[in-house]
């Protein structure tokens, strides 16, 4: 290869990279002699809406555990923003920029709801490590936790102890949350599970809502959720990919009808 084409090469290698948020590659997991995850390969662009549909065990809270670092992998490799983060700890990979809700809730019950919000501004702020923050400073992530709960319609419960708010809302305050750290890849795992339908439909809103430029990746069983939110789905089932493509696509795969959906949609 000539100095030129190798030239070329980077440059192009460097171009599809920009393009590209995360990319797994052949990643496999192994609890002892239970293989979770096997061989998983998925590439998911800058400002794509994915979903990852499975039956239960079908290891894909195990995947996002990997993807966040928590978890360490057995095979493959994690690529973020261009960067290898394989070996990148969880704390390091959140701070250049993924984001996670869990299925269960993060909030701290007994603050209000803005205290909760001015927190997780401040732990991903600069100055996270000095204990006293000027009040100006303070006032200013008041406003702006204002303003974010004032966008998702939850501004009059901004004073509320977490505790007494409804599911719907916990939920919607903890992707708040997500949200307020201007993520570069929000991951969300199952975020209307144990929800009554009006409340999953907060839920749905406002990720439709908010999904403006936002890298998303999105666990889901609920199909009416995954149709309304994500344009891209990928079928994982015992830990494998079986299926990877556009919604509509992936709905009128009769192998994934059969696997997975019963043939019920
Ligand atoms: N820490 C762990 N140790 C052993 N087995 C685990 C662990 N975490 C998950 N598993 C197993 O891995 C499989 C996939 O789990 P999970 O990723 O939670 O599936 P899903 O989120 O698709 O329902 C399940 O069989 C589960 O029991
Ligand atoms: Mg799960």
């Amino acid at each position: 290869m000539t100095l030129r084409q190798a030239q070329d090469d980077m440059a192009l290698r460097q171009a599809q990279d920009d393009k590209v948020c995360l990319r797994l590659d052949g990643v496999s997991k192994r609890f002892g002699s239970l293989s979770v995850l096997d061989d998983v390969s998925i590439t998911i662009r800058t400002g794509e809406r994915c979903g990852i549909i499975g039956p239960n065990g079908a290891g894909k809270s195990t995947l996002f555990n990997i993807i966040a670092g928590e978890l360490p992998l057995s095979r493959g490799s994690v690529r973020f923003l261009g960067n290898d983060v394989t070996r990148v700890s969880a704390h390091t990979r959140a701070r250049r920029g993924m984001a996670r809700t869990f299925q269960t809730t993060t909030l701290f019950p007994r603050l209000t709801v803005i205290e909760n919000l001015v927190l997780a501004l401040q732990a991903h702020s600069a100055e996270r490590f000095t204990m006293l923050v000027p009040r100006s400073r303070y006032r200013a992530r008041d406003h702006e936790a204002r303003a974010l709960l004032e966008r998702v319609g939850l501004g009059p419960r901004a004073d509320a102890l977490v505790d007494a708010l409804g599911y719907g809302e916990k939920r919607q305050i903890e992707i708040l949350l997500a949200l307020a750290q201007r993520p570069k890849l929000l991951l969300l795992d199952e975020p209307t599970a144990g929800l009554a339908p009006s409340d999953a439909s907060l839920v749905t809103e406002m990720l439709k809502r908010e999904h403006a430029g936002l890298t998303m990746v999105l666990i889901e069983h609920d199909m009416g959720v995954v149709f309304d939110v994500v344009e891209r789905l990928t079928v994982l089932h015992y830990g494998r990919v079986v299926a990877d493509g556009p919604v509509e696509a992936i709905r009128a795969d009769a192998n994934v009808q059969e696997i997975y959906l019963g043939g019920k949609v």
